[in-house]
Formats: structure tokens, C-alpha cells, sequence
């Protein structure tokens, strides 16, 4: 089986990007994403690309984009979020990985949400402007299922806390 994740850094305000960025420095919470994320398909937005400038090495970005033309080196390109979860699947099962993980931004995630078993929630202390911000957690839907307060590191502009929280069982 492979879980489809959603990794995310939101703010206590739901603010996760601001101007093409996110609002706050997390070296800390970087590291993390990269732990989570290596060896597994990401799937994410083309602007979310746009942001990160480049392909991220060790694991496979298919980038999510309404525009036929548009192509960016060491990454897949499809349009529509179909079309990445069978290829993100396609890609967990041959390489033995079991999950497949939805990297942002904004738009990406509102439509995954209800696809997806687990969220990976990196909450940021603060309460930044913003422009794009993450949907609600339905604590009817989702449990938490472990919780991580995590000091701010000499490069990391606010404390967080990191949850995981997995859907619910139905019934
Ligand atoms: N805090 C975090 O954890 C985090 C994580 C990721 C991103 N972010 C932030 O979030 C912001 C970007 O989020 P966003 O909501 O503006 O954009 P996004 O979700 O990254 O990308 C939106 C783009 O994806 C494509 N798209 C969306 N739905 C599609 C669909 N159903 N079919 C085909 N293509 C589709 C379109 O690309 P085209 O316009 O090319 O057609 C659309 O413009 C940035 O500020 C970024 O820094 C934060």
C-alpha cells in the first residue's frame, strides 16, 4: 500500500506562502522536508516549482501545470492532478517506496486533501501576512497521531511544533 502524504509548514493563521515564498526561514523544517521526502515521488504545483527554482535531487518532482509547453529540466511535467497520483503511484511501486508525498502549494492541496492518508503538519508560531494559506484540519476526519514541539534553531526565524495526523477510519 501506498499512503498518499501531504507535507506542509503552515502558519496559526492557515498562512503557508506569501509572494511566490513562504513568509519565514526554517532551516530546521527544511531539513525535515528533505527527510521525508527523499526517495519518494512529490508531487506539486507549477508556481510551488517556480518557488523552489529547481529540481530537488533524490527524489522525483512531477510538477502539476495547465500549460502544454511548459517543461523545466530533471522534472515530469502533466496536467492535470490525475495524471500525477498515477504516475506518483506508478513510480512508489517500482521503486519499493510506501508513500508518495503532495508538496504544496496552496491550490495543490485544497485539491488533495481528500485523497490523501496522512499530513505531515509542521505548525509555525506565528502569524504572518500572507497570500496562500493551507485548508482546515477536520479533527472530525483526522487524528493526530503524533505531536513534536521543536525549539527554533539558530536558523529558524520562529518555533514550530510537528504533527502527524492520519485519517480517520470510516465507521
Ligand atoms: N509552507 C509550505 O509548506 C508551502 C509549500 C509549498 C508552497 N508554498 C507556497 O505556496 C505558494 C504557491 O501556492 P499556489 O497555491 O499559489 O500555487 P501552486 O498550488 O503551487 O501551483 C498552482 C499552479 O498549479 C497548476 N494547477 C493547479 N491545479 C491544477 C489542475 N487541477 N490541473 C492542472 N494544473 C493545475 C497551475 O499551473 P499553471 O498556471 O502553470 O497552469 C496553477 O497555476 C507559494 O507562496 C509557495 O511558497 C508553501
Amino acid at each position: 500500500m501506498v499512503d498518499v502524504s501531504i507535507v506542509v509548514a503552515a502558519a496559526e493563521n492557515g498562512v503557508i506562502g506569501a509572494d511566490g515564498d513562504m513568509p519565514w526561514r526554517l532551516s530546521t523544517d527544511l531539513q525535515r522536508f528533505k527527510k521525508l521526502t527523499l526517495g519518494k515521488p512529490m508531487i506539486m504545483g507549477r508556481k510551488t516549482f517556480d518557488s523552489i527554482g529547481k529540481a530537488l535531487p533524490g527524489r522525483t518532482s512531477i510538477v502539476v501545470t495547465r500549460d502544454s509547453e511548459w517543461q523545466a529540466e530533471g522534472v515530469v511535467a502533466v496536467g492535470s492532478l490525475d495524471k500525477a497520483f498515477d504516475l506518483a503511484l506508478e513510480i512508489a511501486n517500482a521503486d519499493g517506496v510506501d508513500e508518495l508525498c503532495v508538496v504544496g502549494g496552496g491550490q495543490i492541496y485544497a485539491q488533495a486533501m481528500d485523497r490523501a492518508d496522512v499530513l505531515h503538519v509542521t505548525t509555525v508560531h506565528a502569524s504572518p501576512q500572507g497570500d496562500t494559506v493551507f485548508p482546515a484540519i477536520d479533527l472530525a476526519v483526522w487524528q493526530a497521531v503524533h505531536e513534536e514541539p521543536v525549539p527554533a534553531g539558530e536558523k529558524d526565524s520562529a518555533t514550530t511544533t510537528y504533527r502527524v495526523y492520519r485519517r480517520k477510519k470510516a465507521g
